[in-house]
């Protein structure tokens, strides 16, 4: 969704905003723009340009024509406002008095345009977010009444504006008459500051780690209500009551290069490689081995001791998107070994649903970004009523790790690409974690099976790499299919929630039509859809449901659709429906998930690239969903 960046300090501030922007892109935007100022003078230059970056990078010759060492920027995703080069930000005031971009959602914009009108204040654009920028003129004028330093001024200003709006921000702000100064505040939406040194000197601010790699990676977080004052030398720090607060800089250990392509053609291939890696980073310093060599589960990084378990009396899991589709997994796996009444809901539904929350539940939020706006105010909500809350994040620092009672970090590195595959997946591998953990505290899982386990959830990386290895035949299945219109993924059990997510993954970035459904359903009407050459994915990796499937891919297969067959080793006699077959090493069938998506992941991915699509940067997509 939008990105923010903004620096102050000796160098040209256009070419590192429009760097910084560039790093933001993942995350999906409709059009950009910045606003540059040189340190010593009041004019304030804005330029914006719908559509990609590049547009403004031609129009700025890459930052050089827009001269000065103080300005914000911003990538746009529409909300208030279609996607033009008017909406695009920055927003401003009259003369430029203030000058704003914004990431969030101002949810009282109309009362408040209604009020500034009022006052005598027109409104040159549809956005809520120029509501902020005329509020802040409004409370900065007052404040110039009142004989205040220019600092004092501006907090004033800010202080009162965070008062009066309702709903989510992250802002960067420049006041007119303050060259040199770089203002910013939050609620909600992510906001970083960071501090550069040497010939770079100066300070940044910028809603995600990225789009500050280049030139620091020392920051400081900012929390809601929380407000910076940057300047080429300074870095202050307020609270909503304008009373300057102490923050510790926290050093980033990604590697920029963790960032960037590596030699990949596109980010998800960089990612569904890194899945090998990412779940071994997940599991292994989880995984302790005794001097017996057996094995166990060690997550006494959450701080929830064995007693806490064993009282859990239900676990909830929430996510959006594939971190719904990896509770749905968590769901069976966990009931299954631990025997804890186990339920799952998309984080956007369950805070309507007015959930019976019990005292003893667990409540797990699943999220990549740690910043999906569903998904943290399901999580506040949970804490509202007292009961106890786990995430399982992949973005330190992020949102919903920082206010979980409890976090349980995968560790995938940064991901790019807006669908998400190695962050599923070390999302699985938490989940198998946890459930072992729960179940060997409870008692409910006898030592032999526990190691099993333990030993298989270790297998599942060189196993990736095994599959990983064969990728090129599905990627010949996929160039023969990149024409399909209609694509249906079937399974039971665990294959159904597989199936969910390979049809998400496929409709995300090939744009053809793809639906998920339990193979048993499919005669309750689905089934009318099939017809001549109509692609089916047929899931069937759990043993116990195996004959169920191969049935109701004969359905289908005998109505026309033509059936691609996934199961795990040894089960051959899928081919007698399938016309074409993928096998995955054999585990342990709670864990199949882990090495069946990765076919999948590879035909979504194949087919977008045959069909010649923006493969990390789907239309209408945004990496991180920070509006509700
Ligand atoms: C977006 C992404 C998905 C992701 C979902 C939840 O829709 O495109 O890949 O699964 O958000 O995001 P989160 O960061 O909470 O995991």
């Amino acid at each position: 969704m939008c990105g923010i960046v903004g620096y102050v300090g000796v160098k040209q501030a256009a070419p590192i905003l429009l760097d910084g922007l560039q790093k933001l892109e993942y995350r999906g935007y409709d059009s950009a723009g910045i606003a540059v100022r040189d340190a010593q003078a009041e004019h304030i230059e804005v330029v914006k340009a719908k559509g990609r970056l590049k547009n403004l990078m031609d129009m700025t010759d890459a930052g050089r024509a827009v001269r000065g060492s103080c300005g914000i920027g911003h990538t746009r995703w529409a909300t208030h406002g279609e996607p033009s080069t008017l909406n695009a930000h920055p927003h401003y005031s009259r003369e430029k008095r203030v000058v704003v971009v914004h990431n969030g959602i101002i949810e009282n914009y109309q009362e408040l345009r209604a009020k500034l009108t009022r006052k005598g204040y027109a409104f040159e654009t549809q956005t809520d977010t120029e509501t902020v920028a005329l509020l802040l003129d409004c409370y900065y004028a007052e404040a110039a009444e009142k004989g205040l330093s220019p600092r004092e001024r501006a907090l004033f200003a800010i202080r009162n504006m965070m008062i009066r709006v309702r709903g989510s921000y992250a802002l960067g702000i420049l006041f007119g008459d303050q060259p040199g100064a770089l203002y910013a505040a939050r609620k909600d939406s992510p906001l970083i500051v960071g501090r550069c040194d040497g010939e770079l000197r100066g300070h940044m601010i910028a809603s995600d780690v990225p789009a500050v790699l280049n030139y620091t990676r020392s920051v400081v977080y900012i929390d809601n209500l929380e407000i910076a004052c940057l300047t080429q030398d300074e870095l202050r720090l307020y609270n909503v009551d304008c009373e300057e607060i102490e923050k510790p800089f926290t050093e980033i250990k990604w590697d920029a290069a963790a960032a960037e392509k590596g030699g990949y053609e596109h980010f998800m291939m960089k990612e569904i490689s890194e899945q090998p890696r990412a779940v071994r980073d997940t599991l292994s310093p989880r995984i302790h081995e005794e001097e017996d060599g057996s094995r166990s589960v060690d997550l006494s990084e959450l701080g929830l001791t064995d007693d806490d378990l064993r009282a859990v009396s239900r676990v909830t899991l929430i996510g959006c998107g594939s971190a719904y589709h990896v509770g749905v997994v968590g769901r069976a796996v966990i009931e299954r070994l631990s025997r804890v009444p186990c339920e799952v809901d998309l984080a956007s539904e369950f805070r309507y649903r007015d959930p019976m929350l019990e005292e003893n539940a667990l409540v797990i939020v699943i999220s990549q970004s740690g910043e999906t706006a569903d998904s943290l105010a399901a999580l506040r909500l949970c804490k509202e009523r007292g009961v106890r809350t786990l995430a399982i994040v992949n973005v330190v620092g992020s949102s919903i790790a920082r206010e979980a009672d409890a976090t349980l970090y995968t560790w995938a590195g940064p991901e790019i690409s807006v669908a998400t595959t190695k962050a599923y997946s070390t999302q699985l591998a938490a989940l198998y974690l946890l459930a072992v953990k729960l179940s060997s505290v409870r008692g409910t899982l006898d030592a032999a099976r526990e190691q099993q386990l333990l030993a298989d959830m270790l297998a599942l990386p060189d196993q990736i790499e095994q599959i990983l290895a064969d990728k090129e035949r599905v990627q010949w299945f996929a160039n023969k299919m990149s024409a399909c219109r209609d694509v249906f993924f079937i399974g039971r059990g665990l294959d159904y929630a597989i199936s969910l997510e390979g049809s998400l993954k496929l409709k995300e970035i090939s744009y053809i039509h793809s639906e998920a459904y339990a193979a048993g359903e499919l005669k309750h009407g689905t089934i009318s859809l099939i017809e001549d050459g109509v692609l089916v994915v047929a899931l069937a990796t759990q043993p116990d449901l195996f004959e169920k499937v191969v049935s109701n891919m004969v359905e289908v297969r005998s109505r026309g659709a033509y059936l691609f067959g996934l199961t795990l080793c040894g089960q051959y006699a899928i081919e007698d429906a399938a016309n074409f077959t993928v096998y995955v090493p054999r585990t342990d069938p709670l864990f199949a998930t882990s090495l069946a998506v990765i076919p999948l992941q590879l035909l979504a991915y194949y087919i977008s690239c045959a069909r010649g699509l923006d493969v990390d940067k789907p239309r209408n997509l945004a990496k991180s969903v920070t509006v509700e």
